[in-house]
């Protein structure tokens, strides 16, 4: 397969909708990198074999929130409007990386059917919403995205997988989205029980995408095991395991995890841990 270069903005292929996705992953000012995703529209060209040499310093960040291990980041008191800022900022940054991830698993693995890309499409314009949604609910509380330090587990678990698509379809929407399923109950709860119900309504939009989200990573990555004879279970237990996946814990929201395709012998799995 000919290795082509990215093209300048404005160059040839400036509406390949895998070299757009890839432009709008290195913007590092959010505002850019939503303009990046509202730019790739459905009409722009798709070669699914295509292949690209990445610029250097992806995925685009701003300079700040600054980075932090995740044992730094401060839990706050949901009873005062800057404790729910922080988490609301917390929400807003693991939206910016899931912009983030849906882009670059589209112009990182080629050679998927064309319905493969324009899933990720979806994806990447929903995460860029409810990251929207969270920057204007922060900025009514006084806040921007930027303000509160944020940890960065969701990107490291891209860096991990960026050369095994299935490893990458395992490991982001079936593990770290799956659990947002599994911790968004509790956080809307949290909200509404501060009498934030601007904030509880949005984490009630985030989940319903989500569903859709992890039900997306479970059709190729079964799709990809069917086609490798492989059995999903076994295989994401391997994956898992030699990946380095964050041992799942419950409470585990088994509605919503049906909903989004895992079937019984995975929630077996999941809950015998
Ligand atoms: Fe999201
Ligand atoms: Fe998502």
């Amino acid at each position: 397969m000919d290795i082509k270069t990215v093209p300048p903005a404005g160059g040839d292929g400036q509406d390949c909708l895998r070299g757009l996705a890839l432009a709008a992953l290195a913007a590092t000012a959010w505002r850019d990198k939503l303009a990046g995703v509202r730019a790739i529209t459905d009409a722009a060209a798709l070669d699914c074999g295509r292949t690209f040499t990445p610029p250097p310093g992806l995925p685009g960040r701003p300079p700040l929130p600054e980075l932090v291990a995740p044992s730094q980041v401060p839990q706050r008191s949901m009873a005062t409007q800057e404790g729910r800022a922080a988490l609301l900022h917390a929400l807003a940054h693991i939206e910016f990386n899931a912009v983030n991830l849906a882009l670059d698993i589209m112009w990182r693995f080629a050679g998927m059917p064309e319905a493969f890309y324009r899933d990720w499409l979806r994806v990447a314009r929903e995460e860029a919403h409810h990251f929207d949604l969270l920057r204007r609910r922060l900025e009514a509380l006084g806040h921007a995205y930027g303000d509160f330090p944020a940890h960065n587990g969701l990107w490291e678990m891209a860096e991990r997988t960026q050369d095994d698509l299935l490893a990458r379809l395992a490991l982001v929407p079936r593990t770290l989205e799956a659990r947002g399923l599994d911790a968004s109950p509790m956080i809307r709860n949290k909200l509404a029980g501060a009498a934030d119900k601007e904030s509880a309504a949005i984490v009630d939009i985030i989940l319903a995408d989500e569903i859709g989200h992890v039900a997306i990573g479970n059709f190729w990555y079964k799709r990809l095991c069917g086609q490798a004879g492989k059995d999903p279970v076994a295989c994401y237990a391997e994956l898992a395991r030699r990946h380095g996946a964050p041992r799942l814990r419950g409470p585990f929201n088994l509605e919503a995890r049906r909903a989004a395709g895992f079937d019984d012998a995975e929630l077996a799995a999941l809950q015998e841990g």
